[in-house]
């Protein structure tokens, strides 16, 4: 394998020391970007581009063209699993995602199994193999997936939703299900991840994305208990126990101790925390990432250097801190923001070490 050449990201999630603070932005492949809107007509789909490993390949590399990007993130979507477990997963222009065969009963649920990942979700191993390969060591790769909880969410309603209501009804009418499915996720991310790691992922993140939906007791039986799960899982596989795991629940500050508690390298933070205080509570047991609001990237680039600069003082000048947004960069932004974001951030990462 090609040696690595920029490896300030892992470093961090190690909590080792770095020359400046390593940065990538959640979504750096997305709408936001000419080239990315080009490719993906060229596509025809969304999901005909996740599935090409070719293209799939060349949308991941287009951010690290424009931006001094720390970090790749696999080009693909949370909702591969689902889809490869027969749901049907079709993206309808401005409406987001959508299954044919959404999750309505239990025996529905009773009949899912692991998807095989030589089979329906070769694309994903091949994409990462590909990017492996195309990056040449310029930094490292990020595989990752959707936690039970979430990815339960969406097979639950069928599409996107404010509260996920129907999943959440279920969680309370019928738990015993609810934890059916959960585990059979458990066992497929887990799964999905370690076969990323075999292929080349150098990182694995989970998105958590709709944690912060549950009460604390909730957060803990349905969400939490399975992330716990999956760190366990792929801390016994040889391939995976290698690589930093990020776990990133939004809207789960609350929760920052117990999520250090699995044994996962890193927490994602979303914008709700201060870093400093983010720090106190976890810092000397795990890496952190984030957190600026996307919404910061709509401002001027005086204002984005200023509040890149304050998050970056917030952590101080320890080692542990991957910067991103507390979520993933939106449609509307300016690229030429997100280059004053990226290098507003190193610049800010040495001041702060010297
Ligand atoms: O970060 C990256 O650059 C890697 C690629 C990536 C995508 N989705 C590409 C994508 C990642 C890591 C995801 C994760 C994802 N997908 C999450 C978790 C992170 C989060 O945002 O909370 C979730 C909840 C999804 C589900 C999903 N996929 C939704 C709700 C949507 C529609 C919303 C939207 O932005 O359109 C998607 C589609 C999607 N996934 C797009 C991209 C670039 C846009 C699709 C398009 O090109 O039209």
């Amino acid at each position: 394998m090609t040696e690595l050449k920029n490896d300030r990201f892992l470093r961090a999630l190690r909590r080792q020391p770095t020359d400046t603070t390593p940065v990538w932005i959640m979504r750096q492949a997305g709408r936001y970007l000419p080239e990315y809107r080009a490719t993906r007509e060229k596509a025809g789909s969304f999901m005909a581009l996740a599935q090409n490993p070719e293209l799939a390949c060349e949308v991941t590399l287009q951010p690290l063209d424009r931006f001094e990007l720390d970090a790749a993130i696999l080009f693909s979507d949370i909702l591969t699993i689902p889809d490869a477990m027969g749901l049907g997963l079709t993206f309808v222009a401005g409406e987001g995602p959508k299954f044919e065969r959404p999750l309505r009963s239990a025996a529905d649920i009773a009949r899912l199994t692991v998807p095989d990942m030589d089979g329906e979700l070769r694309y994903v191993m091949d994409a990462v193999r590909l990017i492996r390969r195309e990056l040449h060591g310029r930094v490292p790769l990020i595989g990752f997936s959707g936690s039970p909880w979430t990815l339960a969410c969406y097979m639950i309603e069928g599409e996107g939703s404010r509260d996920f209501a129907r999943a959440k009804a279920l969680a309370w009418n019928d738990p015993a299900t609810m934890h059916r499915l959960l585990d059979t996720l458990a066992q497929s991310v887990a799964t999905y991840l370690a076969a990323q790691a075999e292929a080349g992922a150098q990182a694995l993140m989970v998105f958590d994305t709709w944690g912060g939906l549950l009460s604390p007791p909730m957060f803990h039986e349905f969400s939490l208990r399975y992330l716990a799960r999956i760190v366990e899982l792929l801390q016994a596989d040889a391939h995976a126990r290698e690589l930093p795991v990020v776990l990133f629940s939004k809207g789960a500050s609350a929760h920052l101790e117990a999520m250090a508690d699995t044994g996962c390298a890193a927490l994602g933070l979303d914008w709700t925390i201060g870093l400093d205080e983010a720090r106190r509570r976890v810092g000397a047991r795990v890496a952190l990432q984030g957190n600026l609001d996307p919404s910061v990237l709509h401002a001027s680039p005086d204002i984005i250097r200023r509040e890149v600069a304050s998050a970056i003082d917030a952590f101080g000048a320890h080692p542990g801190h991957v910067f991103n947004l507390g979520h993933g960069v939106t449609p509307g932004v300016d690229p030429e923001h997100v280059k004053v974001l990226v290098d507003a951030v190193h610049e800010a990462g040495r001041r702060i070490r010297h």
